[in-house]
């Protein structure tokens, strides 16, 4: 029976001034999907690890079922699928958990068909399940996860995605403080309104922080990472924030915000001994 098993890396959204529209992938940790055919019709899912029970086994609930729903129906392929998910990241913690599971599914399910679908244009039916899990189809984890490296989401409707270079000597600590917080939730208490001055400095710093990272600019990496819409309501759901993220500026850190909904929080740093020291620093 063929059987595929894929990587599908923690991400971090909006990096402080791209809410929505920025994004990358971490090296690790990362889900694990295992997809094989079967000669059952329908898509099961079979098991699931590192959840604690949380996660639905039902294909209409999971986001790893949504989208590979989505994805059979686009293909008209109605032959029988089997699905196995091995959680390795937290759950409710910022890093793209969800994203990771509908990635690796269809991934997955493209390579057991032998790539009919060009690995950019499964998107859409990773935001399918997005939408299913948290009412919002935002394509920053979901793009980085899928695309690796740094991802700009200049335009959902049509979806148009931008792959970023980036420095070599580029690294991120990330610490996940032992609480959860729903990206429905933190979605929902977001200002619907942002004035004329607050938005000037947040694209002036969108467009710093692309420019710095084609430029390998560190000093203009660490310039633009600021947020001044989404991190002053936020941080305040997340206990200790400011002192974590003083505490990665301390240490060097080129900059440091929350990693999409949080409650997460990153830094990014050049090179990875300051990576760690910075880490380091956090977690104290
Ligand atoms: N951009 C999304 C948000 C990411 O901040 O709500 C969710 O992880």
């Amino acid at each position: 029976m063929k059987r595929v098993s894929v990587f599908a890396p923690a991400t971090v959204a909006n990096v402080a001034c791209g809410f929505d529209v920025l994004g990358f992938s971490l090296n690790e940790p990362g889900d694990e999907v295992i997809l094989s055919l079967s000669d059952d019709s329908g898509i099961e899912i079979t098991k699931i690890t590192g959840d604690d029970g949380r996660l639905p086994l039902d294909v209409q609930k999971n986001t790893g079922g949504v989208a590979l729903l989505h994805m059979c129906e686009h293909l008209k392929f109605s032959g029988g699928l089997k699905m196995e998910v091995h959680k390795k990241m937290p759950m409710g913690s910022g890093l793209g958990s969800s994203a990771a599971t509908a990635v690796g599914a269809v991934v997955a399910l493209n390579e057991l068909l032998n790539h009919p679908i060009e690995r950019k244009d499964l998107l859409p039916f990773v935001l399918e399940a997005e939408r299913a899990a948290c009412g919002a189809a935002h394509a920053d984890n979901a793009a980085a996860c899928l695309l690796g490296g740094f991802i700009l989401v200049r335009s959902n409707e049509p979806l148009d995605v931008i792959q970023i270079p980036f420095p070599d000597d580029l690294f991120a600590a990330v610490i996940h403080p032992h609480i959860e917080i729903r990206t429905e939730d933190t979605r929902r208490i977001l200002r619907k309104q942002v004035s004329l001055t607050r938005a000037v400095q947040q694209w002036g710093n969108l467009g710093g922080f692309v420019a710095g990272l084609h430029q390998s600019d560190y000093d203009l990496i660490s310039r633009s990472l600021e947020d001044v819409i989404i991190e002053p309501v936020r941080g305040l759901l997340i206990p200790g924030f400011e002192s974590v993220k003083n505490a990665a500026l301390d240490a060097g850190a080129l900059g440091s915000s929350i990693s999409g909904s949080g409650p997460s929080i990153f830094a990014l740093c050049r090179g990875e001994e300051a990576a760690q020291k910075v880490g380091k620093s956090m977690q104290n």
